[in-house]
Order: structure tokens, then sequence, then C-alpha cells
């Protein structure tokens, strides 16, 4: 049996701005992460653990019936052979961790070397951007790349080719994931930011230009090391993403509370509208930021650190 598996992800900056070519920098959460195991079989099965269901014969209009699809073309082979695939991970769906890019760049992995190689990074990143034009309309393909390359990036989407730039972050930088509990579809946030978009475009792309600028001052931040300086950014973050209609009461509650409970600063990470909020701590706080964070009713928090 040949398994594979794909880290969870965060957008630290520049969600939403991203899928309108401004930059943005993500980070890979291993902490939770979608696994792929690939055998022989005699038919095509597909089971998915954590939603108990075995889909039989997957056809492309399935996303993850796509991917076989398209990793049989990879392969070049003209049939795609029986094979049972199961599908576990421990990334919460709907909630900004990218569990949809991970579980599909899992088993593109997976199955590619299953009936040929291991792939490359490349090829893993290009067909599971494939994957998530079909779960999110249009993806700016950072949670792809982030996800396939289990590292923090600096990534701009960009034509022929997307920037992807990793970068060394100074010092540890220690982080409080908190769950609204909320689920919030990304296509969904993503599609209505558009047609807001539409209708006052001067003013959004004065948002867009907001958040770029302060990609660029975090990039820095993280390279220096410079925590309270982070945090500044992050709270500055929220408030343009706030501003741009994608924060939620339930995202506000909790970020407020682990402002007050001491955290450099907090916002939102990747789509809004409920998902998972960020918060960045020092090491000495967590356990008792975490803990707020719990009262105020986060579902879950996970500690996650970036070095
Ligand atoms: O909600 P997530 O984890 O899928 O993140 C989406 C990030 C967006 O910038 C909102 C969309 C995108 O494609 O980059």
């Amino acid at each position: 049996m040949i398994s594979a598996s794909s880290p969870g992800k965060i957008i630290l900056f520049g969600e939403h701005a991203v899928v309108y070519g401004r930059p943005a920098i993500a980070a890979p959460v291993s902490q939770v992460r979608a696994t792929a195991h690939v055998a022989d079989s005699t038919q095509v099965e597909l089971h998915l653990v954590d939603l108990d269901r075995m889909l039989l014969a997957p056809d492309s209009t399935h996303p993850l019936g796509k991917a076989i699809e398209l990793v049989r073309a990879e392969c070049g082979l003209s049939d795609v052979p029986p094979v049972k695939i199961t599908i576990e991970s421990t990334i919460p769906i709907a909630s900004g961790l990218g569990s949809g890019a991970a579980i599909a760049s899992a088993l593109i992995r997976a199955l590619h070397t299953h009936w040929q190689a291991p792939p490359d990074n490349a090829t893993v990143n290009r067909l599971t951007y494939e994957i998530e034009k079909i779960f999110h309309g249009t993806p700016s393909g950072i949670d792809n790349t982030v996800v396939t390359y289990e590292r923090p990036v600096y990534f701009r989407r960009a034509e022929p080719t997307n920037l992807i730039a990793p970068f060394t972050v100074k010092g540890r930088v220690d982080l409080l994931i908190a769950d609204t509990g909320v689920k919030a579809s990304t296509k969904a946030v993503v599609g209505d930011l558009r047609g807001r978009w539409a209708q006052a475009r001067a003013r959004y792309e004065i948002y867009f230009d907001q958040c770029a600028t302060i990609v660029e001052k975090a990039k820095a931040a993280l390279e220096q090391g410079d925590l309270p300086q982070l945090g500044r950014l992050m709270d500055a973050n929220q408030a343009v993403l706030a501003e741009m209609g994608v924060s939620s009461a339930a995202l506000e509650t909790l970020i407020a509370s682990a402002r007050t409970a001491g955290a450099y600063g907090a916002k939102l990470s990747g789509a809004g509208g409920g998902g998972n909020l960020i918060a960045l701590v020092d090491p000495a706080d967590s356990d008792r930021i975490r803990q707020t964070l719990l009262d105020a009713g986060a579902r879950r928090v996970i500690a996650t650190t970036l070095e």
C-alpha cells in the first residue's frame, strides 16, 4: 500500500486580495493532516473515512474523481486501473484550513506514486490547483502551493507562472488557531466579495492595495522576528478584511478576546465568514490565551509554531 499526506494551512496575511493579484503569506499547519492510502483492488473505490462514505467508480463530476482522472492522464494510462483509495483527514472542513487542497494533494501524490513513481512537487501543485478550481471557483493558487510544498511561502498570482518565494522566519512565531465552529463556504465568501468588487471596483482595489502593503511589512517583520510589529500588522489586516465584509460577529468576538487576553494581534485566516482566526502569542501566555478563547466560545484551538 502507498500512502501520502499533506498538512493543513493558514493564511497569515493577504487572503482575498491574493485572488486579485496581490501578494499573500501562508504557512503549513502540520498538526492536522489529510492522508491518502492507495492499494490494488478489483474495482475503483474511494472511501472517505471521516464522512463515512464510499464511492464506486467516481467520475469527473466529483472533485476527487477528477483528481483520479488527472493522475491517470498524467501517468499516460488509457484507463483507470482498479484501485482502492482510502482518505482520512484531521483537518476541519469548510473552516479556512485548506482541507480540500490537502486531500487532493495527498491523493494525487499517492496515486501517482502507486501507478508510476513519486511525482515532483510542481506536478502535484499543478494538478491540485485544477481540483481547487472545482472546490473554489476562482482560487488564487496559494492553498495548493502551501500544502504541496509544506513550507511558509510568500505567494503572488501571476501569468505565466505564479511567484512562489520561500522565506525564513527569525526566531519562533507562536500562533493559536481558533475555530469559531461556524462553517463557511470559501466559494460563497469569495463569490460574494467578487459581487461587491464589481459594484465598487475603485474602493475594493484600494482595500486590496492596503492588504498588499501590510503583506510586504509582515514579510519584513517575520524575517526580523519582530513580534509586536507582526501583531499590529495582523490587527491592521483584520480591519481591512472587516471593511471588505468578510469578517463575522463570531470572528470579531474571539479576535477581541484574544487581544484582551494579551495576544500581540489577531485576525481571521482564510476566506472568513466564519471558520478560523489566528492569534499571535508569546509562548508564556499561550495556554492562558488558549483557555480564554475556549471560554469565549471557540470550538477548538490548535497551537502551532512557525520556525
Ligand atoms: O478558506 P480557505 O482556506 O480555502 O482560503 C481561501 C483563501 C482566499 O484567499 C480567500 C481564496 C484564495 O483562493 O486564495
